[in-house]
């Protein structure tokens, strides 16, 4: 198992937070917000981490994570970390097409680098054989998100991108597992109505090939993108310390 973190893209609804920097590198209460998806990582024991980012501020992440060497998973072994840019702003499924060659035929677990959760998923990813795995949390503003559509036996029947009208309050959280089928599937993708390569179209051709598993996330989770979220995930982190 490999991991994969996203940490590109404009962060234009932080402006001016993001003007001379990147979202990913902006505190979430006492760290750069990047520690927390890369914790989420290293929880699960995953060595070989690729952080893929826009070329302005690619050099940021190298000074602040470096080799990697600093970094301990629950084992006490350091991890490896990687770097990729990622030129355009071409969607997260185009993103994680950049990480192909540093997966190979392994797996990948993928995170949002301004995603932050509460649990360890160590035991699940760990677990993980083949097809593709998302986390789920209930939450009041699921417009926002990728909408998932859960039958009462727990398996997941679509997915919506950022639905006017969703049809659950199930929102797809920034983390999952993929088979090295996920690059086959993003070759054949195309672009969304916002000129995207969408994740949610990758996680739905797991779902039609009958190969996605759906978890529910138990502990907090918050994404960091707005104002709002950022203020939030700080808040979340915080109380919990
Ligand atoms: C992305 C995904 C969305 C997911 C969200 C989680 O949206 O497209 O499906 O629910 O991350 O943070 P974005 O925040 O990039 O608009």
């Amino acid at each position: 198992m490999k991991g994969v973190i996203l940490a590109g893209g404009m962060g234009s609804r932080l402006m001016p937070l993001t003007k001379v920097t990147n979202k990913h590198l902006l505190p979430i209460y006492d760290k750069p917000m990047i520690y927390y998806p890369l914790q989420t990582l290293m929880q699960a024991d995953i060595k070989d981490i690729l952080i893929i980012s826009g070329p302005h501020h690619a050099g940021d992440f190298l000074h602040l994570l470096g080799s990697g060497k600093d970094f301990a998973r629950p084992n006490g072994k350091r991890i490896k970390l990687t770097y990729e840019i990622q030129d355009e702003a071409g969607g997260i499924a185009h993103a994680l097409g950049l990480a192909r060659d540093f997966i190979d035929d392994d797996d990948c677990t993928v995170i949002l680098g301004d995603n932050i959760f509460e649990d360890d998923f160590g035991a699940t990813i760990q677990n993980f054989k083949k097809g593709a795995a998302i986390f789920y949390k209930e939450v009041s503003d699921p417009a926002r998100f990728g909408v998932a559509e859960i039958d009462k036996a727990g398996k997941v029947l679509s997915i919506e991108e950022k639905p006017q009208q969703p049809k659950s309050n199930y929102a797809v959280t920034g983390l999952y597992v993929y088979d090295h089928k996920v690059f086959e599937i993003i070759k054949d993708l195309k672009p969304s109505g916002r000129g995207e390569l969408e994740i949610t179209d990758v996680n739905n051709a797991y779902i039609q090939a009958g190969q996605m598993q759906a978890h529910e996330v138990e502990g907090y989770w918050s994404d960091a993108g707005t104002f709002e979220s950022l203020y939030k995930a700080s808040s979340l982190v915080r109380n919990k310390n």
